[in-house]
């Protein structure tokens, strides 16, 4: 018994790294799985890889940014198995430059891959599961560039910080006809990240792998919460914003607000406030410059492991 049995799930992106995880994942809890990927070659072997563990899976070429393709996803999940019951947005880019030097083009295909291909797939969800009165569920993929920050990332952190909200309000909208929506921020090492590390770690990690220790960084390891999120198992949770690592899985407060400073009942004057404004660094201990909340968390990761 698999926590997806009789289930069908989209899984975008799911070609490599952290998508083909959680499509292999998919699959051996049961589920049937709409294998979306822009590069043909990469979507076959995943699900050559499914059919041929004795799973079920079919794939569909193209970029989910475009909305035949998007609409495409949830008519083949229908057309070859009979049903739709989770999303998972997880295609992805980057084009990592400060944002002085970053070209329009960098800025508007990072925007477009994620918001477009989180939203496209997502509408299409949407209207079939109202149409065929059933609940489904949603999971997104967001980023710690997103939620923190992160140096050189203003277009990626712009779209992923987009996402978590786009999950949270589409929770929000879902949650009478019994829909979830949830988002992810994963850390793995992928084709996507494995550049971006430095040497010295990844020999570490080689060496590590040598003796056989656990992959903390290895994609697969996202894939068990995400199956979860994709199941009836998870109805009661929506709107949510999940860290996932290694052996770890954490919850992120959404953005909240920590200290006031009040008026005295009428329109600040900019001089006055000038006067008062740190109090709310003082009674929040929070910095008043720029600071690198996505380094300092990462940094520390790479420490323990
Ligand atoms: N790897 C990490 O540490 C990390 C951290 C935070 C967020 N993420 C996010 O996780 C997701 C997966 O990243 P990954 O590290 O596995 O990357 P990856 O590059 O290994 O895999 C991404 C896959 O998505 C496919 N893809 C890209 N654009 C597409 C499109 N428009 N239509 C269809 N398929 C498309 C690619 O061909 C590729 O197979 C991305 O959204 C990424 O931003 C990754």
């Amino acid at each position: 018994m698999g926590l997806l049995d009789g289930k069908v799930v989209v899984v975008t992106g799911a070609g490599r790294g952290i998508g083909r995880g959680e499509a292999l994942e998919c699959a051996e809890q049961g589920a049937a799985v709409v294998v979306a990927e822009f590069d043909p070659a990469a979507g076959d072997a995943v699900v050559a890889e499914i059919t041929g563990n004795g799973g079920r899976a079919v794939a569909v070429g193209g970029d989910v940014a475009e909305a035949y393709v998007a609409d495409s996803l949830v008519t083949t999940a229908v057309e070859h198995f009979g049903r739709l019951d989770a999303v998972v947005n997880n295609a992805g880019i980057l084009r990592d430059r400060t944002t002085a030097k970053l070209s329009d083009d960098e800025w508007d295909a990072v925007i477009r891959v994620h918001l477009r291909g989180h939203f496209l797939p997502t509408r299409a969800a949407l209207r079939h599961w109202r149409e065929a009165g059933t609940p489904g569920h949603l999971v997104h993929t967001a980023s710690t560039s997103g939620l923190l920050g992160n140096f050189g990332q203003s277009n990626y952190g712009a779209a992923k910080a987009g996402i978590a909200a786009f999950s949270t309000i589409v929770a929000m909208e879902g949650a009478r006809a019994g829909i979830t929506s949830n988002a992810i921020a994963p850390t793995a090492l992928t084709r996507m990240t494995l550049d971006l590390m430095p040497q010295e770690f990844r020999d570490q990690r080689d060496a590590a792998l040598a003796r056989g220790e656990f992959d903390f960084f290895a994609p697969e390891n996202v894939a068990p919460l995400v199956s979860y999120l994709c199941s009836d198992e998870s109805s009661h949770i929506s709107g949510k914003v999940f860290g996932v690592q290694g052996d770890s899985v954490e919850i992120f407060q959404p953005w909240t607000s920590v200290a006031e400073v009040k008026g005295d009942g009428k329109r600040w004057d900019p001089s006055v406030l000038a006067g008062r404004i740190d109090e709310l660094f003082g009674s929040s201990g929070i910095q008043a410059g720029p600071e690198n909340m996505m380094a300092r968390m990462r940094y520390q990761i790479l420490d323990e492991h």
